[in-house]
């Protein structure tokens, strides 16, 4: 068994963020961060943008932020939790820039600012085409030197310890759930440790291995909404999963290489299969139109003309510059024989964010107490029904320095809960067969592409609910009889996300942002979150 004050799960930006946060104030206290597999395998070092943020004050301001956030949410975002990001943003930017994260600078030493899909103004800050490198990095190297953090690499949580496991009937009625820590494999070992805490922080990040086409790298499986939706906590919104319009298309390669969208901001433009430019058929916007829009336009497009994928054309763009700002994006175009300057990139749509999760308040408190979750695996109300670009880094730093400013508050008057059990694995065994788990994990990542895409059907919803019945049937057989493993959490957790996302598609009987079903093709006039 081991104890800490502070327990954060996972170490990208909100996790990372956080740790540093309650260990620089709290010297004497421990803070233990968990991940499961390398420290740095993260979505956040995937970011390629950039992180959106008002610091040109001549040319843009708070009111246009808020007002192309709100846009892009398309009637859901909380407007109170949009200005919280919007204001307290720029100052968390300046933090991590203080702990050492370079963004580009212009000979005049002013930032270089990037703009995207539905951003009114030039503001994303980056550092060329890989940010989130830059950003993880520059953390990392700063949580290094905090000697009260401890990191556990390629520990793996399984669950929440809370009243359930003294023998209690927890259901989603119990009125003051409570979070006692977690129980975890340790892959070194292969044990399950108790992990007792004070204060346990989710940033478990995204869910993008539910598809079959994704950006999210492999460690993106949903294990934090999964983990409290067992729990008994709230989950809301998990029908707006964002599709990235433009990964690059390489036939059989998983995850996807993106193409990040300020390509299109500096000038590219989205064609099909005859050469046409078509986004100005479906948005005055064009190719710079927020990202529901145009996955749309292009999943219509590629229907249209019997393709797999269109092309986004750099061809006419100053090569130099080009090089420049994307060096990662042009080394990997040319490592598959496509020279940017003279060829067109072939790019489809992938599964790329999370627009809901783990319901939380202004503060990052979950319906569990003593639980926060920030980053990709909550949802605070900043995104409604579809995220702006750049927005979710900048949402993961504010958020995880509410849910430190709300620790501070809590810390002193909780202790450690008495008389947790051991975990629990009488009757199982090492699974016979890893096929059983290998092959539910690509049944889901099938039916959830084929059924709950881009575009969505009434009946193709009922058949997906159809399936992961069946499939939760098999996982949770061979979870009571089989030794737990990475791999088979993994697939189980994806197989709930994918329940919850088909559950609360289902709710919805509109189309609304990123939900799109052609049997309800209005907007409800009713604007409401689903909770489950
Ligand atoms: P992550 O960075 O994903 O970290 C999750 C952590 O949780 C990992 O350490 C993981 O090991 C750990 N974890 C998960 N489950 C467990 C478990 N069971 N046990 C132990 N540890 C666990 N957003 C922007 O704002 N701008 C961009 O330019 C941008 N570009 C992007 C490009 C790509 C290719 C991708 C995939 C995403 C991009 N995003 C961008 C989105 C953004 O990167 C993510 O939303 C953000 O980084 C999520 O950060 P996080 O800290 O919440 O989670
Ligand atoms: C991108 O660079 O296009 C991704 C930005 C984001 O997901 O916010």
């Amino acid at each position: 068994m081991e104890q800490t004050d502070f327990l954060v799960i996972g170490s990208g930006i909100a996790g990372l963020s956080y740790a540093l946060k309650v260990a620089q104030r709290f010297p004497d206290k421990r803070v233990l961060v968990i991940t499961k597999t390398r420290i740095d395998e993260t979505n956040t070092k995937y970011a390629q943008g950039g992180i959106a943020g008002v610091t040109d004050f001549e040319h843009d301001s708070y009111e246009k932020h808020i007002q192309d956030t709100l846009v892009a949410g398309d009637g859901l975002c909380n407007p109170v939790t949009v200005e919280i990001v919007v204001k307290e943003g720029p100052a968390r930017i300046q933090e991590i820039v203080d702990w050492g994260t370079r963004f580009d600078k212009d000979s005049e030493g002013d930032y270089k600012l990037g703009r995207e899909g539905g951003h009114s103004e030039f503001r994303i800050l980056h550092h060329k085409d890989v940010t989130g490198k830059e950003i993880e990095r520059a953390l990392l190297e700063t949580i290094g030197k905090q000697k009260n953090i401890e990191v556990h690499k390629h520990w793996f949580v399984l669950d929440l310890i809370t009243q359930h496991h003294l023998g209690y009937l927890v259901t989603k009625s119990t009125p003051d759930i409570e979070c006692y820590g977690v129980y975890a494999l340790d892959q070194h070992t292969n044990k399950i440790v108790r992990i007792l805490s004070k204060i346990t922080l989710l940033a478990t990040g995204g869910n993008g291995q539910a598809y079959r086409t994704t950006t999210n790298p492999k460690i993106a499986t949903g294990d934090g909404v999964a983990m409290v939706y067992r729990a008994k906590g709230r989950i809301e919104n998990m029908e707006f999963i964002q599709f990235h319009p433009t990964a690059l298309f390489e036939a059989g390669v998983s995850p996807s290489f993106l193409i990040t969208e300020a390509v299109r901001g500096d000038g590219g433009i989205l064609r099909n299969a005859k050469e046409e430019a078509f986004m100005e058929r479906y948005d005055e916007r064009r190719d710079l139109a927020p990202r529901d829009i145009v996955a749309r336009a292009i999943d219509s497009e590629m229907k249209r003309t019997g393709t797999e994928h269109v092309y986004l054309d750099c061809r006419h763009m100053d090569i130099e510059k080009f090089i420049e700002h994307f060096p990662n994006i042009y080394a990997k175009c040319k490592s598959i024989g496509i020279d940017v300057a003279t060829q067109m990139i072939p790019v489809a749509p992938a599964a790329h964010y999370s627009c809901g999760g783990i319901k939380v308040d202004e503060w990052g408190r979950t319906s569990i107490n003593h639980l926060y979750a920030c980053g990709e695996c909550s949802s605070t109300g900043l995104h409604g029904a579809n995220r702006l670009a750049s927005n979710s880094l900048l949402e993961a730093l504010v958020f995880a320095h509410r849910c430190y400013l709300d620790s501070v508050e809590l810390i002193d008057v909780l202790d450690f809960k008495e008389g947790i059990p051991d975990w629990n694995a009488e009757g199982t065994t090492e699974p016979e067969e890893m096929i059983l788990i290998t092959q539910s994990g690509k049944e889901l990542q099938q039916l959830m592409s084929d059924y709950v895409g881009i575009v969505r059907t009434h009946t193709r919803l009922q058949r997906a609910m159809k399936r992961l019945d069946l499939l939760h049937e098999e996982i949770e057989t061979l979870y009571e009889s089989t030794t737990v493993s990475p791999q088979l959490c993994e697939v189980r957790n994806l197989i709930t996300v994918g329940y919850l996302i088909v559950k609360e598609a289902s709710f919805r009987r509109e189309s609304r942002g990123l939900h799109y079903n052609t049997d309800y093709p209005q907007k409800s006039p009713i604007l409401q979150n689903i909770v489950l």
